[in-house]
This record gives structure tokens, sequence and C-alpha cells, in this order.
């Protein structure tokens, strides 16, 4: 008897990726995240691209791939609601709050996913977390905010780096920093999304839970289950 071996991490994204057009709707716009599992979905969305209007894009990383795929992209400014949104994350937890932001293109995620009825969020089984705060919190900031924004997260017990990339700060696609905070833990994710959204110099902080998942795809060894909050 032969027993086949494990999926591994890329085949539970691809998965995951194929198992979201089910919720694509046919002759409308689909918003689009970013990030290896979403590039997997606009793979397989490329199946279905005469059957759709084309895609609102949350990042020119994934633009350029629907694109290139012949799926066209429509402006955020240009639809008015999107049925669904389907999207990446760092870490889910047990109500389909989200953390966000590791490929840097959280406020252009939250942007798509606020035009959408509903966030069907694609991940692989080591996302989903117990309770937000593994993965180091993302937050988008504007350059000159980066001290001042770095200190108040180590009074709350963060520590705060800023995102680099060839030796620079990674700059994204709104030209902006990336600030990467270690050892917070995310009690109440509402709470903290609205808290730190208000201080100055925050563009967007990568917890969603204001714009949080509907759906989770979760990529396992027994396939993929849907878990809906
Ligand atoms: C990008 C994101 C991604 O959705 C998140 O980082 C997950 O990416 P991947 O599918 O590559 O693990 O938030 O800003």
């Amino acid at each position: 008897m032969t027993t086949s071996a494990p999926l591994t991490q890329d085949e539970l994204k691809t998965l995951v990726g194929q198992a979201a057009l089910q919720y694509v709707v046919p002759g409308e716009i689909v918003g689009v995240g970013t990030g290896s599992t979403v590039n997997k979905f606009i793979d397989a969305l490329a199946t279905l691209k005469d059957q759709i209007k084309g895609a609102v894009s949350s990042s020119v990383a994934s633009t350029e791939r629907l694109q290139a795929l012949g799926i066209p992209v429509y402006d955020a400014n240009d639809v008015d609601r999107l049925s669904v949104y389907i999207d990446g994350a760092d870490e889910i937890d047990g109500k389909g709050y989200m953390v966000k932001g590791g490929g840097a293109a959280l406020t252009r995620e939250k942007i798509v996913a606020a035009l959408a009825d509903k966030f069907v969020c694609i991940a692989d089984e080591s996302k989903l977390v117990q309770a937000l705060g593994q993965f180091p919190l993302p937050v988008e900031v504007i350059p000159m905010a980066c001290a001042h924004i770095a200190r108040r997260f180590a009074a709350m017990g963060g520590q705060a780096q800023v995102r680099m990339r060839d030796g620079q700060p990674l700059v994204t696609d709104n030209g902006q920093h990336i600030l990467d905070v270690r050892g917070l833990s995310v009690t109440d994710p509402l709470t903290f999304e609205s808290d730190i959204n208000q201080w100055p110099g925050v563009v967007t902080v990568g917890v969603f839970a204001h714009q949080k998942a509907a759906v989770c795809l979760l990529g396992t060894a027994q396939g993929v289950k849907t878990i809906t909050y």
C-alpha cells in the first residue's frame, strides 16, 4: 500500500485559490487581494475570465498579474460595490478577525474590502490562530511619523521596526513606509484597530476587524475546510 505525501503549503494555497472561484459572481467585477495565495486565485480566475467583467485590485503586483492573464482591471473609484473580495491573511482567528499586510498592501486591501459585501479569506492552515499577535503587526505609516509611532507602540510593550528592502525602507504602492510591530497582544481587535487608526501618521493598521472575513477557505491536510463567521 502506498501512502501519499502530505500536501505542501504551496499545494494548499493552490487548492484554496481554486476553491475561491465558487464565490465569483458571473458578469460582475471581483475584488482581488495580494500575496502568494491570491496569486493562485488569480491564476484560477484566468480560466473564468470570459465570464466576469473584470477585477478591482489591491496592489500594483496583483494588477500586473491580472492584466498579464488578460483580466481587465478597474479603478476602485469606478465601482459602487463588489459582491466579493478575495484575499489571503497572515493570521486569522476563530471570529474571522485577521492580521494582514505581510505583502505591504494592507491599505489598498482594506479599501477594496470595504467596497465588498463579503470578504472571502483564503489561507493554508498555518494562518489559523487562537489569538492575533504572533505575526509581526504591519502598520503603514507616513515616513515622518515613524519614530513617534514606534515610541507609542513601545509604550504598549511592542517593538516596532521599519520594514527594509535592499537596505532602504520599503516604499509601499502609496509612497509610505511599513512598521512591523512585535510583542503586541491584540485581545480586542475591534477596539485595537479603531484606536491605532486614530494615531497621527498612521495610514492603516494591519488588523482587519471592522473588515473581517465572512468566510475562510482553509487549506488543510484533509482538504479545503469552509469556515463561516
Ligand atoms: C498582503 C497580505 C497577504 O494577504 C498576506 O501577507 C498573506 O500573504 P500570502 O498569501 O503570501 O501568505 O496581507 O499585504
